[in-house]
């Protein structure tokens, strides 16, 4: 269904983002139809550049990044002809009037803030100052929101002076991703997990999001912030509250905020005996995390582990393990509910243990599998094996259908239609921030480093016995 005409203006329309994935998302958008005739899509950065210069520099990012249909000439020559650019100064004067007065009136308009956090206030100001903002407005901001709780306080604060919370939208783009909204149609579209869904049989629950990438040329960025602060603080975060958090009354913006803000709100303090951080050592002609950021007395954390508790009626006494890192075995990223054993077994000790595992595989081979015990076949007594019921969504559905728009996509559609379900609420960011920093606090006033674990690993060993001193393990990174 195609969304209403909307004027969309892209600060920072010149960057990485832009170009890796906002352009080539609204492309895809526009070529399923749901962007149409009367939008107009203006880059604003700082460059001089014209127009036609700016068409081909978004035209060279969607044949870069825009997968199969960017070999859609016809439609590509329409969609570059929706776009625009405009030089502004975010802190100064140049360019704004040029900018209001290409925007028009009965329109949707929404500006996109691909920019460093620090502008915020300047570009909401400005905004406002020429009039381009209204009511219905909206904007887009991306992560880091913050680097702990005070500088995402100030970020909330500064965007409050001028935007309702109800026109922020703060993109965490793992809830764009087709499997992580999935988690949601799990657990309340069928009526088979939601009872069992509970500290009563549930053993723990393990969330793993492993990169086999490193820090690529982003060691800039990644160094000050550590995979705490890049990928706890919010994607996982975000798949804990989802995994944990209670039914909401219906599918919308507040009622599920509300329940995943209660979730971080009852996760426990962790304690260091709780976390192993690693940094990832040099593999054959790969260099190590400290030549890749280019600090040799780093400190920063590329892997994290814990085990966190949350105090509630549901959760109390399953614990939560949660690992990302890069460099790691795999790409692969899966959440697994670990059911506890049957109460008693009627088979004796002969037949081993055997429990139910349900695992939610987000990426890359999109899926549910469902550990189930059964007799192992042949005459030789009652012996009991664990078999999947496994379930790839390309299999399932056809490769057609699980052929999933990759979150962007999703994300700007939303924007455009008003949908703030799968933004990042100011409160839960902060309360996400208010959670991580005193973990971040005790390892940055010890100064200790992080261990260093083999490229291509799992991680460091000390990770492996977060688990195994609970009598429990990791499931393979595969
Ligand atoms: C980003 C992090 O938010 O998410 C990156 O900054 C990380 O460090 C990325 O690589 C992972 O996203 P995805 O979609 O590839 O799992």
């Amino acid at each position: 269904i195609p969304v209403d005409p909307f004027d969309l203006v892209i600060f920072g329309g010149t960057g990485d983002l832009a170009r890796r994935k906002i352009f080539p998302a609204l492309f895809r958008r526009f070529v399923a139809g749901q962007i149409e005739g009367d939008v107009r899509l203006i880059g604003a950065a700082r460059s001089e550049m014209d127009r036609a210069a700016y068409r081909a520099m978004v035209r060279a990012a969607i044949a870069e990044f825009g997968g199969e249909e960017a070999r859609r000439k016809k439609d590509l020559a329409a969609f570059l002809d929706l776009l625009d650019y405009v030089m502004v100064d975010a802190r100064g004067t140049a360019g704004w009037s040029d900018l209001a007065g290409k925007m028009r009136k009965d329109r949707i308009r929404a500006f996109y803030f691909s920019v460093a956090p620090a502008l915020f206030g300047d570009l909401a100001k400005r905004l406002h100052k020429h009039g381009m903002a209204d009511a219905a407005s909206r904007i887009v901001v991306e992560k880091p929101f913050g680097r702990d709780l005070e500088t995402a306080r100030d970020l909330n604060r500064v965007l409050a002076r001028h935007f309702e919370e109800r026109q922020i939208y703060r993109i965490d783009h793992y809830l764009g991703k087709e499997t992580v909204q999935n988690l949601m149609a799990i657990r309340f579209g069928n009526v088979l997990f939601e009872p069992l869904w509970n500290s009563q049989y549930v053993d723990h629950i393990q969330i793993t999001v492993a990169e086999s990438v490193g820090v690529g040329g982003r060691g800039d960025y990644y160094d000050k912030s550590g995979a705490m602060r890049d990928m706890v603080q919010n994607h996982m975060m975000q798949l804990l509250c989802l995994i944990a958090m209670e039914p909401p009354a219906k599918f919308d913006p507040d009622a599920v905020r509300d329940e995943k803000l209660k979730v971080i709100r009852a996760l426990d303090p962790v304690k260091g005996a709780d976390v192993v951080r690693g940094q990832y050592e040099a593999q054959e002609d790969k260099p190590d995390y400290r030549v890749q950021v280019d600090n040799p007395e780093s400190t920063t954390e590329s892997f994290v582990a814990l085990k966190v508790h949350i105090s509630n009626w549901r959760w109390a006494g399953t614990p939560f393990y949660l690992r990302t890192g890069k460099r790691l075995r795999e790409r692969a990223s899966e959440i697994a509910v670990v059911f506890k054993d049957a109460p008693h077994s009627i088979f004796g000790p002969e037949a081993g243990r055997h429990r139910n595992i349900l695992t939610i595989k987000l990426q890359p081979n999109e899926g549910i599998e469902l550990g189930v015990t059964i007799k192992e076949p042949g005459p030789g007594g009652m012996r009991l094996i664990d078999v999947p019921l496994d379930m790839t969504f390309a299999e399932a559905l056809g490769p057609e259908e699980a052929d999933f728009p990759d979150a962007y996509e999703r994300l700007i559609m939303d924007v455009i239609r008003g949908n703030q379900t799968l933004f990042m609420r100011g409160d839960e960011v902060e309360a996400a921030w208010a959670w991580t920093d005193p973990v971040i606090a005790e390892w940055e006033d010890e100064g200790a480093a992080p261990l260093p674990y083999a490229s291509g690993s799992s991680g460091p060993d000390d990770a492996l016995m977060l688990m195994h001193r609970d009598g429990r393990r990791w499931r393979e990174i595969r």
